[in-house]
């Protein structure tokens, strides 16, 4: 079952929706301070960092993560920002961009860097970037002497609807995807679409497919809407890219805020498309032929045909999906030969999996996602051996 949230509907053209400013408010009970925190999201939000997070933080201590291309474009003004505001910033870790990045590796030097910064567990460490940067820096700052304060400022699109929001932080290993990793809940979120500006059309859309997830998951509507608004929102509207940011950020939240930990089996419903999706990425070997969000939505696609396939989801809804998908410009086939015993061993080591049954999230049809526990894993591999 959704928390109601989730199947909120909203059918409307972006424009006559969207307030200049949105914000989501995300509350985990107990309602504790470090337990509840806003998402900021609106036009020219980084120019308000300084004042935004000295409303939420006790300490003027902290130190930004960002990478190369995101530093190169937002650094310099956010760090003048903050120091009119008052805040006492540590020189910044830049780290090389790309999925490479989430590694031990860098872990361990940014984990150094606030040890020789003398940073305590009072000071926030605040990420600036894609989900790469804020996923390495959120697990850093949730290690870091056992927990220091996260801020999450995010800057590609899915960033902005996913990564940033929920506290989930980690790294890849060489087993996979975000094998190692912790929940960690950040003190605000701002989330500014006029940095969408400068992304590039390919990250623009790996993003949607993330947005795409969300009415997928839980809201047909929305979906519609999308069929509607998706052209505008990836030729840069920013009031459809705002409208559709709020509405992902505020699913997001409804589900995290009813299942932090994943145990329940409503926060695997956000996992729809990952299990194909990590396995292609895996297969690639992150080296940027398939992006994180072009692999989950190639992966939502797999999982709509597997579910059709097994007679849950109708095949119309299969082709409505795709068509949308092209139309947009997705990507919908990966773009090497996935060899299906390959796919099918990556698949193997999914987290969601438990005690050797394989769990995957399928649809009874758009906006009807559910988890299945119950999957016989000769039967994924049928099916991956008919796909590919
Ligand atoms: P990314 O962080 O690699 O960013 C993509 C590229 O865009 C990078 O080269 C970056 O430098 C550049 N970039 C960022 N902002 C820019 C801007 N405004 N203008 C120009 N260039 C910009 O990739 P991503 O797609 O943001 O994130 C993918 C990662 O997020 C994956 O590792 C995935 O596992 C993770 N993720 C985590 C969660 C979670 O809940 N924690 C959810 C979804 C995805
Ligand atoms: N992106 C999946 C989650 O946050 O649970």
């Amino acid at each position: 079952m959704l928390p109601p949230a989730v199947k909120e509907t909203a059918l409307s053209t972006a424009r006559n929706m969207v307030p200049s400013e949105n914000t989501v408010h995300v509350s985990f009970a107990p309602a504790e301070s470090a337990r509840v925190y806003d998402i900021v999201i609106g036009q020219d939000i980084l120019a308000q960092a300084g004042e935004r997070l000295a409303a939420v933080l006790t300490s003027k201590k902290i130190c930004i993560v960002t990478d190369e291309t995101v530093a190169r474009l937002y650094l310099v003004n956010l760090m003048k920002n903050l120091e009119m505001s008052g805040f006492n910033a540590c020189p910044p870790v830049i780290l090389p961009a790309g999925e490479r990045t989430k590694n031990f590796e860098h872990l361990q030097n940014i984990i150094d860097r606030f040890s020789s910064y003398k940073l305590d567990r009072s000071a926030t460490i605040v990420a600036l970037g894609g989900g790469v940067v804020g996923d390495i820096a959120g697990f850093a700052a949730a290690i870091f002497m056992r927990g220091a304060g996260f801020a999450q400022i995010p800057t590609t699109l899915l960033a902005q609807v996913d990564s940033s929001v929920g506290g989930k932080t980690g790294i890849n290993t060489a087993a996979g995807k975000n094998l190692a990793g912790a929940f960690h809940q950040p003190k605000i979120v701002l989330i500014d679409t006029g940095v969408l500006k400068t992304l590039p059309p390919r990250e623009l859309k790996a993003g949607y497919a993330e947005i795409l997830k969300y009415a997928l998951i839980g809201d047909p509507d929305f979906f519609a809407w999308l069929e509607q608004n998706g052209a505008t929102l990836l030729a840069g509207d920013a009031a459809a890219q705002e409208y559709a940011i709020g509405k992902s950020c505020r699913a997001k939240a409804a589900i995290v805020v009813a299942d932090e930990d994943e145990r329940k089996d409503i926060r695997a419903l956000l996992n729809l498309g990952h299990s194909f999706g990590h396995a292609l990425e895996a297969l690639g070997g992150y080296d940027g032929r398939i992006l994180h969000g072009e692999a989950v939505g190639t992966g939502c696609l797999l999982a709509f045909e597997f579910s059709r396939d097994r007679g849950l989801c109708p095949a119309e809804d299969v082709e409505r999906l795709r068509g949308h998908m092209q139309k947009a410009g997705l990507m919908t086939e990966p773009p090497f030969k996935a060899a299906a015993e390959d796919m099918f061993a990556r698949m193997q080591s999914d987290k969601k999996n438990r005690d050797g049954r394989t769990t995957l999230v399928l649809a009874r049809g758009i906006g009807r996602a559910f988890v299945a526990g119950d999957i016989v894993a000769a039967d994924v591999l049928a099916f991956l051996k008919k796909r590919f």
